[in-house]
């Protein structure tokens, strides 16, 4: 029989319990909440931990990366966790909450219950606490040619384009990349070499959709693939997940569609 075992350092231990902070007053805060926060520095060779930090909510902003940047500025300064816009554009704050992939800057700490478990990512390598590795994520994004591409001569002012083939790009180029859909995409987990994953493919769809693109054929052949494309088993945690509620399963469906189409 196969026996399994786990890397020496992949169990996560006991952290720290972090001194509760006290209201302005000096006194015990009115609201108070705790945050259990996976630490881990690959630098040190220890397994990873959970600290408990107990937060003041009453100094505090309403979403879970506001106490994390409270965390960082009044408690810890070595909790390490990527974040810029604050306001789910630009996507950098993905981790995974509660249990689920989400945006820490749009997740409401008041839609917690109980302590709060903050994670990074799944099922990627973890440059420090909190912050995945995206490279491979990234070259799958850039595999997919995100550009357009045309064989006509150029126009001379823009490549035109009319409202309703414009509409066709509705739910697709609202993508921010923040690899929540496929850090949750169990074919993603297992075979994340060669399978592109939800993300990579929802913007590829969106290329494939776009009226203006002429290398259609193209862009299909360099996905005619028993893993690229086709480790999809339509799971859709992908679709649950996205903080952006956007709906990768269905692109995928969509390019699953037009490589029949193509061949009958
Ligand atoms: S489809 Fe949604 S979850 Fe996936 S990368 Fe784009 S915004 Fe994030
Ligand atoms: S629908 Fe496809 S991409 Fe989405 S989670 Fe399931 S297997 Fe992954
Ligand atoms: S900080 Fe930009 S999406 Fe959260």
């Amino acid at each position: 029989m196969v026996q399994l075992t786990l890397p020496k350092n992949s169990t996560v231990k006991k952290g720290k319990v972090w001194p509760a902070e006290t209201a302005a007053n000096g006194k015990k805060p009115k609201r108070s909440k705790e945050f259990k926060v996976y630490r881990y520095d690959p630098d040190t060779g220890a397994n990873p931990v959970v600290d408990i930090y107990t937060v003041d909510l009453d100094s505090c902003g309403p979403m879970v990366l506001d106490a994390l940047i409270k965390i960082k500025n009044e408690i810890d300064p070595t909790l390490s966790f990527r974040r810029s816009c604050r306001e789910g554009v630009c996507g950098s704050c993905a981790m995974n909450i509660q249990g689920g992939n989400t945006l820490a800057c749009t997740k409401a700490i008041s839609d917690c219950s109980g302590a709060v478990a903050v994670y990074p990512l799944p099922h990627m390598p973890v440059v420090k606490d909190l912050v995945p590795d995206l490279t491979n994520f990234y070259a799958q994004y850039s595999s997919i040619e995100p550009f357009l591409k045309t064989k006509t001569a150029e126009p001379e002012k823009e490549w035109k384009q009319s409202p309703e083939d414009r509409a066709k790009l509705d739910g697709l180029y609202e993508c921010i990349l923040c690899a929540c859909c496929s850090t949750a995409c169990p074919s993603y987990w297992w075979n994340s070499e060669r399978y592109l994953g939800p993300a990579a493919l929802l913007q590829s769809y969106r290329w494939l959709a776009d009226s203006r693109d002429e290398e259609t054929g193209e862009r299909l052949d360099g996905l005619e693939d028993p893993f690229r494309l086709y480790r999809c088993h339509t799971i859709m945690n992908c679709t649950q997940t996205c903080p952006k509620g956007l709906n990768p399963a269905q692109a995928i469906g969509e390019i699953k569609q037009m490589m029949v189409k193509r061949k009958t």
